[in-house]
């Protein structure tokens, strides 16, 4: 993946992502439309994953047939936001390891404190994709990012549902070689820091708080 963002423009995508916006769409609604979409995300920031071939009998003949390299991969949600994306990417990669990290948002500063981290062992030898809804100013995303590099891991990629272009600057700019795939890239931020157009707070809405 050589493009440092891609935004994934498909209909299905765009559609639910509508459905998404829409202030009138249910919590449950919303959770599974997340869901729905980051499995259409996931094919696109999972397009170069590696293939092996093995050996195997159809009803008709033996083949030689493409299959997974078995390459480690690594999800990483960044809490809690990140959860309502992790349960769509393990449906359709289940074997993959799965770790957190746990940044709040201080609301006076904007900036990312930590409060939790948990990564997979041989994080060096993995694919790591970072997951969390919403990339706004992008200091915690930025700040998640810097402790998966401590954490050893060199081959990350960054699945988001909507970035501001504040964000994608930020990313671009702290870490250059992490490429993001989002499906949208929105106007801008507020002064709170929410993505305009955007669809408000979305740990809120996915989990029914306020
Ligand atoms: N986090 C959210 O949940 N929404 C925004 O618009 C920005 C950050």
């Amino acid at each position: 993946m050589s493009d440092h963002l891609t935004v994934v423009d498909h209909p299905l995508v765009q559609h639910k992502l509508t459905l998404m916006r829409d202030k009138g769409t249910s919590t449950s609604e919303f959770r599974r439309l997340l869901r729905e979409i980051t499995q259409l995300l996931a094919y696109e920031i999972t397009r170069e994953m590696e293939l092996t071939s093995t050996t195997i009998d159809t009803p008709m003949e033996e083949m030689e047939a493409p299959i997974l390299a078995g390459k480690k991969l690594a999800l990483v949600s960044i809490l809690r936001a990140g959860n309502g994306m992790l349960d769509g990417v393990l449906e359709l990669i289940p074997s993959a390891r799965v770790g957190f990290v746990g940044l709040y948002r201080d609301e006076e500063t904007l900036k990312p404190v930590q409060y939790y981290f948990k990564a997979p062992e041989a994080m060096e030898d993995r694919l790591v994709i970072a997951v969390d809804p919403m990339l706004a100013t992008g200091n915690s995303s930025a700040a998640a990012i810097d402790l998966l590099k401590e954490a050893g891991a060199t081959n990350i990629r960054f699945l988001c549902l909507l970035a501001a272009p504040e964000g994608v600057a930020k990313m671009k700019e702290a870490h250059p070689d992490v490429p993001i795939v989002t499906a949208s890239l929105d106007r801008q931020l507020n002064e709170k820091g929410y993505i305009l157009p955007g669809l408000g707070d979305a740990g809120d809405r996915m989990f029914g708080t306020k």
